[in-house]
């Protein structure tokens, strides 16, 4: 390491020895944390903008400091700043290149601040941007499966509970099911927000400061509403991040659920909806094939996302509080997960916009497996005074009967169903016709035409 005083490393003056070119190597976060560039010199000038404030310091010094935050701050735009592993972090990075822009008085931007709270100041507006960037990612998806579903109100397929055809469903019923499934993502994210509403800035170490700092004020310059109340805990808090690991596992359950639902509805066996050529991948040996691989990349990569959530929960679990070098690794976790999340979302939102619905194919097989039974029972509730139970096991007959004679409920004629129950009327025949069957789950929240309609125009208002 070059040995001049602007080189050294920080603590240079109290240990001697330059750290092993290894410690210096896997000490050092700057590949991973100098993503929080904008946030530390934002931190920094709202941090001296106060010491001035408060007369810690000078008008000439504040503004000198600045003047190089700034210069920094294009040299990294443009590409032109040159990291340094033994500088180990984007805070000592940044304060270097300062001695060497502005020259001593750089030595007065750490007053009355540490690291410790610096880093988590940077890296909760960091993780503020990002809750609102996947809301954003959130929304287009939403507006994509929105418009698939406004064409596919009238797609009737089987309904499945346990992989066996349930009941007849609209497939935008289906789809408006992922809608709210995002919705509710949404709003876990817009939650996060509010834990990560106080600033961390002015804790310095862990003990507070003796400077007249007004952390009101660098709280509220910063964009947070209010700052932290302790500042042991302040340094050790990492709740936010599990926050936000938790929000992102939860999505991408949701994303991996339904891409796995895509794939089987893919599959040559159910072969329900068909993925363009855009987003299947051939195989070497087997010239026919066509590939579902991006479906399987996001139910695969959920797997990470957990695995990054897990990870987090196992540095924090008997860790004293205040801070330690184990927590450095928040920001590479927390990176990854973010990265792969919008990756994700982005993909499926692809996925989407190139995937159409087999009809033909979702009609037959909504025409199997006696899926309008459920119907025959509530109308028999509904027109014969009998007990659900009761008219659950006369369907069950009715049921048995076209098992064994080898047809479909919709092939019985009115005299096999009245040897069955002789109540039975001919107006029992609309029962089983598919279109009345989805129609007439007209309950709210139900799989009606209506029911849909009205909750695809509330979401487009929104
Ligand atoms: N790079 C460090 C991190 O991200 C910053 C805090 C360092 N503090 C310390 N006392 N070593 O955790």
């Amino acid at each position: 390491m070059v040995k001049n005083k602007n080189n050294r490393t920080i603590w240079g003056a109290r240990i001697k020895k330059s750290s092993s070119t290894l410690f210096q190597k896997i000490g050092s976060s700057i590949n991973t944390d100098k993503k929080l560039f904008k946030e530390d010199i934002l931190g920094s000038i709202i941090h001296v903008e106060m010491l001035f404030k408060q007369k810690i310091i000078s008008f000439k010094i504040k503004n000198k400091i600045i003047y190089g935050l700034k210069k920094i701050e294009k040299e990294i735009l443009k590409n032109k700043f040159e990291y340094k592993d033994e500088y180990e972090d984007i805070h000592m990075n940044i304060e270097k290149r300062l001695f060497q822009i502005i020259g001593e008085e750089a030595g007065y931007i750490h007053t009355a601040r540490s690291r410790n709270d610096q880093v988590i100041t940077d890296f909760k507006m960091w993780i503020t941007s990002a809750n609102k960037e996947i809301n954003k990612n959130l929304n287009n998806i939403i507006k994509t499966i929105i418009k698939i579903s406004e064409k596919n109100i009238e797609t009737i397929m089987p309904g499945f509970t346990h992989l066996r055809n349930a009941q007849a469903v609209s497939f935008a019923h289906y789809l408006m099911a992922y809608v709210e499934m995002f919705i509710r993502d949404k709003k876990r994210f817009s939650y996060n927000l509010e834990n990560l509403s106080e600033c961390p800035l002015g804790v310095a170490a862990l003990t507070g400061t003796s400077f007249n700092i007004d952390r009101d004020y660098t709280s509220k310059k910063l964009g947070f509403k209010k700052p932290t109340n302790n500042s042991i805990d302040t340094v050790a808090d990492r709740d936010f991040v599990l926050d936000f690991l938790y929000s992102v596992s939860t999505c991408s359950m949701h994303i991996s659920r339904i891409a796995e639902e895509l794939i089987i509805w893919n599959s040559d066996s159910y072969n329900l909806i068909n993925l363009s050529d855009k987003i299947v991948t051939g195989s070497s040996i087997m010239p026919q094939k066509k590939n579902p691989d991006l479906l399987e990349y996001l139910r695969g990569k959920t797997g990470s996302v957990y695995g990054n959530f897990f990870s987090m929960l196992t540095i924090l679990k008997g860790l004293p509080i205040s801070y330690f070098k184990d927590l450095q690794d928040d920001k590479e976790i927390l990176f990854k997960s973010n990265e792969i999340l919008n990756n994700s979302i982005q993909i499926l939102d692809e996925i989407f916009k190139n995937l159409k619905p087999n009809k033909k194919k979702m009609l037959e097989l909504a025409n199997t497996g006696y899926i309008t039974a459920t119907d025959l029972a509530d109308h028999i509730v509904k027109n014969h005074s009998m007990s659900f139970r009761k008219a659950y096991n006369i369907t069950s007959s009715v049921v048995n009967y076209a098992e064994k004679n080898n047809k479909k409920l919709n092939e019985l004629s009115i005299e096999e169903l009245k040897k069955i129950e002789p109540k039975l009327t001919i107006e029992v025949l609309k029962i089983f016709n598919l279109k009345n069957s989805v129609n007439s789950k007209k309950s709210y929240g139900g799989t009606s035409f209506d029911n849909i309609k009205k909750m695809i125009l509330k979401y487009k208002k929104i």
